[in-house]
């Protein structure tokens, strides 16, 4: 394959986060996903990337500037180089040019918010942007998103599923042939209308970083005693999930999304232990349960591998939501920070 050293030139891409319903929790191998997992895609909470290329002489090592926010980060860059580096035989172009990197979140600093997902697929994208570029790959529409999702996966597993308008699939299930352990597809046209306005306002309760990553929390799935029945659970609510989110089902929705997120949590409690929560987290999550038997609003949680509280239910009941966040949970967001979301589309090319 030829590679041109001669040019300059930038891309950059914006990419959004997203939020399991189905919890992916566990891997193996390359980064290949115990369980099948479905997540939404989220629309304000989203990375922009953008990497400039510069001609620079053949090497064995992996030559970039990494800027998080205008600000070079040593430990962001170690950890960029070394994933580009794992990557440079299917991208040859890594080892000719010397790549400025710059990314920035759009959501608020801090705020607790896992961002690998929205970050990871952002810089998949702009590797597969600089490969049609650099490496004169041809475009083709299907195979850009899958290998993009792939290449994501690498980086961070939940990230191959943020590529895609609505909602997306991870790792193989009978349910669905194209379904593949290497890469998400999006599952847009397989969703009720009731599901495409699905709301997400995440309750911040504590926005510091997490003390324990998920990298450790998959891995305690290595010999968990709930092992092979938490794999029937997740295999049997994605079942579930695909159902309800056809029809439009938000009973069934609830229900999924409840058990999850308090599986997530008992997974964690195993030997060793650790916990994410907060009182507010518990709190929260019981509130929301009394408001929504006494009022029979179509409103549920799930945990993102943290204390904060996404908060999930369709736009037609959302003043009603939104005035019960404000008068009995605000109390317990740190700072008063709740970010209102909702499902968005699929990533954006901005160069
Ligand atoms: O992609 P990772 O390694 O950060 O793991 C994500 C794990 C959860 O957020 C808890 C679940 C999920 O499917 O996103």
């Amino acid at each position: 394959m030829e590679t041109s050293n001669k040019n300059t030139g930038k891309v950059a891409w914006q990419s959004p986060s997203n939020i399991a319903i189905v919890k992916y929790w566990g891997k193996y191998g390359l980064q290949f996903p115990l369980n099948p997992s479905i997540s939404f895609t989220l629309s304000k909470a989203h990375t922009q990337t953008e990497i400039e290329y510069l001609p620079h002489s053949e090497s064995k090592q992996i030559n970039i500037e990494y800027y998080f926010e205008y600000q070079r980060s040593s430990q962001f860059e170690a950890k960029v180089a070394k994933y580009l580096h794992s990557l440079s035989n299917d991208f040859p172009f890594l080892l000719h040019y010397k790549l400025i990197i710059h990314s920035k979140n759009t959501f608020p600093h801090s705020a607790g918010i896992a961002s690998s997902a929205s970050s990871m697929s952002a810089l998949a994208l702009c590797l597969m942007s600089l490969s049609q570029q650099l490496d004169n790959n041809e475009h083709n529409e299907q195979k850009f998103w899958t290998k993009a999702s792939h290449y994501a996966r690498l980086g961070s597993g939940s990230a191959s599923r943020s590529l895609f308008p609505y909602a997306a699939l991870w790792g193989k299930t009978e349910l669905i042939q194209e379904s593949a352990q290497e890469y998400a597809l999006g599952l847009g046209n397989r969703i009720h209308s009731e599901f495409k306005s699905l709301q997400d306002s995440i309750i911040i309760v504590d926005a510091k970083k997490k003390q324990v990553s998920s990298r450790a929390g998959h891995a305690l799935m290595n010999n968990h005693p709930y092992k092979a029945a938490r794999l029937q659970q997740a295999n049997g609510n994605i079942q579930k999930l695909l159902s309800a989110l056809e029809k439009g089902d938000w009973e069934s929705f609830i229900e999924i999304s409840e058990n999850e997120a308090l599986s997530l949590i008992r997974l964690m409690s195993s030997s060793p232990w650790y916990s994410l929560l907060k009182a507010g987290t518990l709190e929260i999550i019981n509130r929301i349960r009394e408001f929504r038997i006494s009022t029979k609003i179509p409103v549920c949680f799930t945990l993102d591998a943290g204390p904060n509280v996404h908060i999930l239910y369709p736009q037609r009941v959302k003043n009603k939501v939104l005035e019960f966040i404000n008068k009995d949970l605000l109390i317990f967001a740190a700072e008063k920070k709740i970010i209102h979301d909702k499902t968005g589309n699929a990533p954006i090319r901005l160069i």
